[in-house]
């Protein structure tokens, strides 16, 4: 994709300059901050800003209130670490629109910093609505595009700002596009994805935009069930959705087609009823009472070796169900012998960055996105609103 109009050129000093932030993270049981990753990511946006002497507004969701105020998704707590993080406080406006929050906006001096109460209190942010956001934009004189993450939702912050004032593309935008445009253009080959995960319906898609992209494509998890069922395995009582039979058919028809190698599970990690301990079988001989969480030991020799030549490599979701200490054994081997592989490295989607900091493999990527079904719609090469939206370098 083309670079996007960065922060560099855009003239801050003494403006008050919106910008969109995904401060949407993690929360502990009462609503404190449980993953400050996303927070930590925006530093250099808004380092920059303080440093050009900008008038910032953060804006930013958090969860899905449905657009009315619900105390358990306030950013107070948000507002609470970044404080801490930049060393200066950041005042929250309640009122996200409005008298009071045009007063918090005018007040501002060059350097400080002001958030907005979450976005999603108001029904007109996931609607879109011209009115709501137009009294966004009219908070301020410029907008910086920083919440990499939310880029693929056509909402009043993301698309209704970009269009009512001079935008640009944040750091944190600027860093994703650069990294994940790798994988769209010229990537080095061999080029092998490698997805797990459960919801096999969500994660079609994203392995079929791998047709004609990529030479392997190997598939863990729960994933993987409807395909190996496809291929006569027999897993037990694990989960299979009939209903994808015809999709699974299309699949390796495509895959076929277009010379891309699927790797698939040849063994598993079970556990049946009456056995304490879980125990690896064959993907064509699991009992009829077992349930499948885990690739074996003979799967992750062969996913490793198909994955080291490879020059490129892409993975999303966990190869068994990763939070479990005795299913965790697939995922973390898989990604930590992927250190040793010399290439480009990148992780994307919902709860990459969490599974690699748990199993302590994140020193195997080159790039970890903060995004999650925005990172994947970019690396299927669809058009994300949020950015589309922003004008080219
Ligand atoms: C995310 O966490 O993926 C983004 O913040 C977008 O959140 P949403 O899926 O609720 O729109």
């Amino acid at each position: 994709m083309a670079a996007k109009r960065g922060i560099g050129s855009a003239p801050v000093h003494g403006r008050r300059v919106l910008v969109r932030v995904d401060f949407n993270v993690p929360q502990g049981p009462n609503g404190e901050v449980a993953d400050d990753r996303r927070i930590v990511e925006a530093l250099p946006t808004l380092n920059h800003l303080r440093a050009a002497g900008a008038r910032a507004i953060l804006l930013s969701h958090l969860g899905r209130p449905g657009g009315h105020r619900d105390p358990r998704f306030s950013l107070r707590p948000v507002a609470h670490r970044l404080s801490a993080l930049l060393g200066q406080p950041v005042p929250v406006a309640d009122d996200i629109v409005g008298m009071k929050a045009l007063e918090l906006a005018a007040r501002l001096e060059n350097g400080q910093f002001l958030l907005l109460e979450n976005l999603r209190f108001h029904p007109g942010e996931e609607a879109n609505d011209p009115a709501f956001a137009a009294q966004l934009a009219h908070l301020g004189e410029l907008f910086i595009e920083d919440a990499f993450g939310t880029v693929h939702r056509a909402h009043a912050s993301t698309v209704g700002i970009p269009k009512r004032l001079p935008s640009f593309a944040g750091l944190l935008v600027e860093r994703e596009v650069r990294e994940l445009s790798r994988l769209l253009e010229r990537p080095e080959r061999p080029y092998a994805a490698l997805v797990g995960g459960a919801k096999v319906a969500d994660k079609l898609p994203l392995l079929r935009s791998f047709f004609g992209r990529v030479d392997t494509l190997l598939i863990g998890g729960a994933l993987a069930f409807p395909f190996l069922a496809a291929r006569g395995g027999s897993l037990g009582v694990s989960p299979v959705d009939p209903a994808l039979a015809g999709d699974v058919t299309e699949f390796f028809r495509e895959a076929k087609e277009s010379a891309v190698e699927v790797v698939l599970p040849t063994d598993l990690v079970v556990t049946r009823a009456g056995h304490e301990e879980p125990e690896v079988y064959p993907v064509d001989g699991l009992p009829p009472d077992a349930s499948a969480f885990d690739i074996g030991p003979a799967t992750r020799a062969r996913f490793l070796e198909r994955l080291a030549p490879s020059r490129t490599v892409f993975w999303n979701g966990p190869l068994g169900r990763a939070e479990d200490p005795r299913f965790r054994a697939g995922t973390r081997d898989v990604l930590s012998g992927l250190a040793s592989v010399p290439g480009y490295h990148v992780a994307a989607g919902g709860d990459s960055a969490r599974i690699l900091n748990d199993l302590g493999v994140a020193g195997a990527f080159r790039f970890v996105s903060t995004g999650g079904g925005a990172a994947l719609e970019f690396v299927q090469g669809l058009e994300l609103p949020g950015l589309a939206v922003l004008p080219d370098a």
